[in-house]
């Protein structure tokens, strides 16, 4: 079943022209939770090979920054940095280039070993350090969707989560289900830049 859907939306990809299956989750994603609106500034985390940032600017007609710590293949009509989320640097520059983000979308996902503590642990790594370039980067308001593997650090993550957002709900879009331990955090309504938290 798992294997069919893959090959269902890996075929659908190749004939639309997106350049992943994953670009029918974030359509998914978008069509029950209105992420992304017409104008909006989208700012894509982990975006190679792209599918997802040519759903955002399909979506928004508006301004696409895409990063990746590998390259990408360039797309009209959207910035791409090569950078890790991770990194401070990756940050600096992100928020030097974009001051007013409406949406920051992250699908980034570590390598995996197959141990699945450490991997969980590497996805939660890398959705905390989207988070923090959410908080850096979103207007208030904003709206923000992360992938997460599932696993003991969740929790703790979606509690840091809501603190930042007023709506916060777990998905797992048609076009991922049953695949694997994958699982997306809808954050919506950004509460804004806490002053008294740093952000490192
Ligand atoms: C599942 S793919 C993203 C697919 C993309 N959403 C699409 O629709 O084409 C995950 C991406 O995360 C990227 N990634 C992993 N770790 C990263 C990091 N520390 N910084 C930036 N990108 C990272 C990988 O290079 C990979 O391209």
């Amino acid at each position: 079943m798992a294997r069919r859907m893959k090959d269902h939306y890996f075929k659908l990809a190749k004939k639309e022209g997106y350049r992943s299956r994953a670009s029918y989750k974030l359509k998914q994603i978008n069509s029950r939770f209105r992420i992304i609106k017409r104008g909006d500034t989208v700012v894509d985390l982990g975006a190679s090979p792209g599918g997802w940032s040519q759903v955002s600017l399909e979506l928004s007609g508006g301004r696409v920054v895409a990063v990746d710590i590998a390259p990408m293949k360039p797309i009209e009509g959207v910035e791409f940095f090569k950078g890790d989320i991770t990194s401070a640097t990756t940050v600096k520059k992100l928020k030097e280039h974009v001051k007013n983000a409406d949406v920051v979308l992250c699908d980034a996902a570590p390598n995996l070993s197959g141990r699945w503590s450490y991997d969980h642990a590497r996805s939660i790594e890398l959705a905390e350090s989207a988070l923090r370039i959410a908080r850096v980067l979103l207007k208030p308001g904003g709206n923000f969707v992360v992938k997460v593997f599932q696993g003991d650090m969740l929790n703790d993550y979606l509690n840091n989560v809501r603190e930042s957002f007023r709506y916060v709900k777990l998905h797992a879009p048609r076009a991922s289900r049953k695949e694997s331990a994958e699982i997306y955090v809808i954050s919506k309504k950004f509460r804004g830049l806490t002053p008294w938290k740093s952000i490192f």
